[in-house]
């Protein structure tokens, strides 16, 4: 899918504008706090997600003028033609064609993914970040995904505090059971397409980096199975902890290059590479499974990068055919192959 025009109004600093956008590569060029991640986080609304720093819905109003309304609007086309309509106030309310459309409805139907600076924490962070990845992958490929996630936590939530209260933990364990298996089948596809998707970034990385999923189960090949005998086997430290130590959340993603941990055998600007072709693999994954092509917003993608890395990550992007929006404050990239754009106190312009 592409973007092929936009409007905003009253959406942070930005000024109100309409603007056309071609196809290929869009460079958003612009000093500190121009605007460059506002418009990037308005195209990541548009597409059905919400706020970009898991701020309050308000937040995205301009401060500067709260008594104008806060619209978005959005006409894409490609694989498919829609007309997308957003406005902001308690809550984000998206439409297609005067009817209202659920997030979970609005992301498959144009599917973009996201980079933001802190993505480096990919590799060496938390294994809750890595679980983000797939999570955000999982919910454009299964619909009802992120709904089933909810679900999972609610449960997992009522279990641990029904373990520090001493009650019966028979029924959350029915309740936890087919979600928690669901999300390891999806988890497992979803893994297994963006390791397919390495493939296909060759130059950005050096053949070899290696993705599994590490299930917080024993590993056993019944979903189902592993879930109940992984709980009972961690009955005495579930008991110990108050925490429930079996389930979805404690997967991780292992990253391995030659048996090594990423996050310690390669540099910093080859950690950052991962956590990029990382996100490139799920717009393959993207484009394989749902047969659209991804949208990709970049913010700040090619700080830290050195000469060849730029330019292995513009041959990458190139080769896709996709739309990509990237920022940058300053312009390393002379040879941009698309167009580029300039960002200056909430304007943009051509060139
Ligand atoms: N709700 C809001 N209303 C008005 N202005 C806002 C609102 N939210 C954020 N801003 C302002 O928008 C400005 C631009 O922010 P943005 O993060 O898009 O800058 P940027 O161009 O990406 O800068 P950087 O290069 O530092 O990443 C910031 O100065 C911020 O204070
Ligand atoms: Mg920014």
């Amino acid at each position: 899918m592409k973007i092929s025009s936009t409007q905003w109004e009253g959406f942070r600093n930005l000024k109100p504008r309409r603007l056309e956008w071609a196809e290929g590569l869009h460079l958003l060029l612009g000093p500190n706090g121009s605007g460059k991640t506002n418009i990037l986080e308005a195209f990541h609304v548009l597409t059905g997600w919400g706020s970009l720093r898991g701020e309050r819905t308000a937040d995205l109003r301009s401060w500067t003028d709260p008594g104008r309304g806060t619209f978005l609007s959005a006409s894409f086309d490609g694989e498919d033609s829609l007309e997308v309509k957003v406005g902001i106030g308690a809550r984000i309310v998206a439409k297609k064609g005067g009817s209202s459309l659920r997030s979970s409805q609005l992301r498959p139907l144009v599917p973009s993914l996201i980079f933001l600076p802190n993505d480096l924490s990919l590799v060496e962070g938390s294994p809750a970040t890595r679980r983000r990845l797939i999570d955000r992958l999982c919910a454009l490929l299964f619909p009802v995904y992120a709904l089933r996630l909810h679900e999972y936590g609610r449960a997992l939530r009522q279990r641990n505090a029904s373990v520090r209260m001493g009650r019966n933990l028979a029924a959350t364990a029915r309740v936890m059971a087919p979600l928690a298996a669901w999300i390891w089948a999806c988890r497992l596809t979803a893994v297994d397409l963006i390791r397919n998707g390495l493939e296909e970034g060759e130059g950005l990385l050096p053949p070899g980096v290696m993705l599994e999923l590490k299930r917080g189960g024993r590993g056993l090949e019944d979903l189902h199975l592993d879930f109940w005998e992984s709980l009972e086997a961690g009955q005495k430290q579930e008991r110990a902890t108050g925490v429930c130590p079996v389930g979805p959340h404690r997967d991780d993603l292992v990253i391995r290059f030659q048996e090594r941990d990423v996050a310690r055998c390669f540099s910093r600007g080859y950690r950052r590479r991962v956590a990029i072709a990382l996100l490139l693999s799920s717009g393959w994954a993207v484009e394989r499974k749902m047969r659209r092509k991804p949208i990709l917003l970049l913010d700040e993608v090619m700080a830290e990068l050195d000469h060849e890395g730029r330019e292995q990550l513009i041959a990458v992007l190139l080769r896709t055919g996709w739309q990509v929006f990237a920022t940058t404050a300053e312009d390393c990239t002379p040879d941009w192959p698309g167009r580029v754009w300039s960002v200056e106190g909430g304007r943009v312009d051509e060139g």
